[in-house]
């Protein structure tokens, strides 16, 4: 019986994650859950699944939650106690669904004490990179991803490395894939956050509408696989059918394949290196429309090159340009910038903020205080 802590519990990932697990009571307890504010939707959890700990990162939350939780349910509060749960001994696998660099901390935590992180928080991969993969080494923690197309790549390559080409990430294009340039201008939160294909967290549904997402994973696909910026490529799959490519020297393309439901992934997180039923439908090809293949537009979605323009540049421009977004994504969640704001944001973050090498941590989370403050004043005069 694996003991598991679901860091962000209540969104997205979390809920998809206790779905897998009340299908295999047998393998799975679970042991701590964690959220921000939502105390309402994790007093719910509680009850239903009784974690031995929750964790809420807001004091009023965890103080409301305390009120109403069964007496067996310990909470605590504070970024603190996410990390201790992170690396609890009796944690054994940490499910790091947090979202935005609010993760890093706690998924730090689970790298360095040797725990089973299954990363969906590529942000943390993002602003940590080498330093999060060295933690794990050190440990002997495993990092195995959750994104859908780290997964399937991860699963093509466990015959090994050896002949590898090149590595495609597939993405579906979001909701603008065929929105004109001068439309995007003046789209809204809920056309951003309305995805085709996937139901996901309002943050990461506005990074798939600009491809920051698709950049993010090809800086997550890069420290993960170690592979050369030019060795990841991305090409636009509006169906979410094929979850990526791996491309070999002797002309062989393997590739995953699934339902687009984050399940699969999840599933095969927790049961690596067998697998197991997740609730995810059978596929079955004949019944899907067409499947297309397209470049990306890098002129209507300037998030994507800004992304490979980053790690190239590497040091702390991958973090600089995770912290813009994320000022940037709210400012526009809170319709205090447009939909196209969200990339002028990040480019000129991007050209203020020095680059300079990170080797701790703190220098890491410096470096994202200090993007995040110039990217508001980025912001700022647009608010004028
Ligand atoms: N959703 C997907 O299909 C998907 C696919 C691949 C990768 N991912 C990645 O998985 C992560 C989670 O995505 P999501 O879509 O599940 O997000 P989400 O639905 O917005 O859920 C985010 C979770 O993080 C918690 N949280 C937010 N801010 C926090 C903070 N400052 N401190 C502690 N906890 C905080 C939230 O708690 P409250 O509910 O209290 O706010 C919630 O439990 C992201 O990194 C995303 O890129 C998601």
């Amino acid at each position: 019986m694996k003991n598991i802590a679901i860091l962000g519990a209540t969104g997205s990932i979390g809920i998809n994650t206790l779905d897998v697990l009340s299908r295999h009571p047998d393998k799975y307890n679970v042991f701590a859950l964690s959220a921000n504010n939502n105390w309402e939707k994790m007093q719910k959890l509680c009850v239903k699944y009784m974690p031995e700990f929750a964790v809420m990162a807001n004091a009023d939350a965890a103080e409301s939650l305390r009120k109403v939780v069964p007496d067996e349910v310990t909470v605590l509060q504070g970024e603190g106690s996410l990390n201790d749960i992170a690396s609890h001994q009796r944690t054994d696998f940490v499910m790091a669904a947090i979202v935005g660099g609010a993760g890093l901390s706690s998924t730090f935590a689970a790298a360095s004490s040797g725990k089973r992180v299954m990363l969906a928080n590529k942000e943390s991969l993002v602003l940590g990179g080498n330093l999060l993969i060295n933690a794990a080494k050190i440990s002997g923690a495993e990092l195995i991803p959750v994104d859908s197309e780290h997964s399937a790549i991860f699963q093509c390559l466990q015959g090994g490395k050896e002949g590898l080409n090149k590595i495609q990430l597939t993405a579906s294009g979001g909701p603008f894939l065929k929105t004109p340039s001068a439309e995007l201008y003046n789209v809204t939160p809920k056309q951003a956050c309305n995805h085709p294909k996937w139901k996901m967290g309002r943050k990461i549904s506005v990074d798939s509408a600009t491809l920051m997402n698709k950049g993010l994973e090809v800086i997550e696909a890069h420290f993960l696989f170690q592979l050369l910026p030019s060795k990841i490529e991305v090409v636009i799959h509006p169906q979410s059918i094929v979850h990526s490519f791996v491309y070999f020297e002797d002309g062989s393309v393997l590739s995953q394949l699934g339902l687009p439901d984050m399940r699969s992934a999840i599933s095969y997180a927790l049961s690596f290196p067998s697998r197991q039923t997740s609730g995810v439908e059978d596929l079955d090809l004949t019944k899907q429309a067409p499947l297309e293949f397209l470049s990306p537009d890098m002129d209507r979605f300037k998030c994507l090159g800004l992304a490979y323009e980053a790690l190239e540049k590497g040091g702390s421009a991958p973090g600089t340009l995770n912290a813009a977004n994320e000022i940037a994504v709210e400012a526009f969640l809170n319709k205090k910038i447009g939909f196209l704001d969200i990339g002028t944001t990040i480019e000129k973050t991007l050209a203020i903020t020095p680059t300079s090498s990170l080797d701790t941590l703190v220098s890491v989370v410096e470096n994202d205080l200090l993007s995040r403050q110039i990217a508001q004043s980025v912001i700022e005069p647009s608010l004028l």
